[in-house]
């Protein structure tokens, strides 16, 4: 159901306050998340090993985790280290402990396998106080498995429909092909968007349409990194396979999909301009263009996976703008079954 051995986004930095237990569920895990003394993050298992009951609700005793229910105090590894009323602490007295890192603002738990949790893995997103960028940022829960989320994102098509009051997208977007590019983690589309109606967020340009293009990596789990450049109508016809370096406006996106449960899904994104074109003021105006359209996203989506439960046997009808969901789709489940398989190894070595 899903795949394990990934980073996963478990929260924006800022949310993990010091001396605070921060609860998560990641891929049907609960965890735990909080700030050792010195600054670091640490991720448990949720999960008492006594009687179950969750950590989080416990308290902070320097770097220790102590469970308030009967006081199994945990250190930052996960290993128990004092069981309140007896003197021997069982050496399987352990909670799992997760490896996680800080990096580009989000806070990345890796699920699977801690031997194979390999830093380069993580997506290169833009992280909030990149100076080439003004980013505001944010998260959305859903009702929705996370696949149909990746969908969505992999397809821009429906930009055309979903986002005509928010994004003014023109039909471009559902007429145009992208260009789809498998990658070893992800998929990559690239595609140039001609005669688009301005963007209500882009100021003093006199043009009513624009050219924009847009270029994306969706990379596992579900990471989605678009950067789109706007130029005066006409700039693609001439552009040839080089991009013109003096675009009008030009914005990026890092979003992250993380499977809470199989029905629920938490969605972080920040968005803005470049710093040579926007400032704070106009990334605000850009951000609430945003919310809206990622509310528009939610309310489909969520009705979708609503019509999807009612009668689970019903299948899509893919189309060619679905190339690139399809793409990742695939990707997904081969490292699912393969991961299924090598679990299957595994047992078998131990039987
Ligand atoms: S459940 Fe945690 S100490 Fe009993
Ligand atoms: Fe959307």
């Amino acid at each position: 159901m899903f795949v394990r051995n990934c980073w996963y986004v478990a929260g924006w930095d800022y949310e993990f306050t010091r001396g605070e237990l921060h609860a998560r569920t990641i891929i049907n895990e609960p965890l735990v998340l909080y700030r050792k003394r010195e600054g670091t993050l640490v991720a448990l298992e949720n999960r008492c090993v006594h009687r179950l009951a969750a950590l989080s609700l416990g308290c902070l005793e320097g770097d220790d985790l102590r469970c308030m229910y009967h006081g199994f105090k945990y250190a930052p590894d996960g290993q128990c280290v004092e069981v309140p009323g007896q003197k021997f602490v069982p050496p399987k007295a352990r909670v799992r402990s997760l490896p996680v890192i800080e990096q580009h603002s989000w806070a990345w738990v890796w699920m699977g396998d801690p031997a194979l949790a390999d830093p380069s893995l993580i997506p290169p997103a833009v992280g909030l106080g990149d100076p080439q960028w003004v980013l505001k940022s944010g998260f959305l829960d859903y009702e929705a498995n996370y696949q149909l989320i990746n969908d969505n994102l992999t397809d821009l098509s429906h930009l055309s429909y979903t986002h005509r009051n928010s994004f003014l997208a023109g039909p471009n977007w559902i007429n145009t092909q992208p260009t789809v590019t498998p990658l070893a983690r992800g998929v990559r589309v690239e595609r140039w968007i001609e005669d688009d109606p301005k963007p209500s967020y882009l100021p003093s340009y006199a043009g009513g349409t624009v050219d924009q293009w847009t270029g994306y990596d969706f990379l596992l789990p579900g990471i989605f990194l678009l950067r789109t450049a706007i130029y005066p109508s006409g700039t693609a016809a001439t552009a040839g396979d080089s991009l013109p370096t003096d675009p009008l406006w030009e914005t990026f996106t890092s979003q992250a999909v993380t499977p809470m449960t199989a029905a629920t899904s938490r969605y972080f994104f920040s968005w803005g301009p470049a710093a040579v074109h926007g400032s704070e003021k106009d990334a605000e105006v850009m951000f609430q263009v945003a919310l809206m359209a990622f509310h528009e996203d939610k309310t489909v989506i969520e009705a979708q996976q609503k019509i999807m439960n009612a009668d689970p046997s019903r299948r899509i009808l893919a189309t060619r703008a679905d190339h690139a969901s399809i793409t990742f789709e695939r990707l997904t489940h081969k490292l699912i079954n393969a991961e299924d398989s090598n679990k299957g190894v595994k047992n078998l070595e131990t039987v």
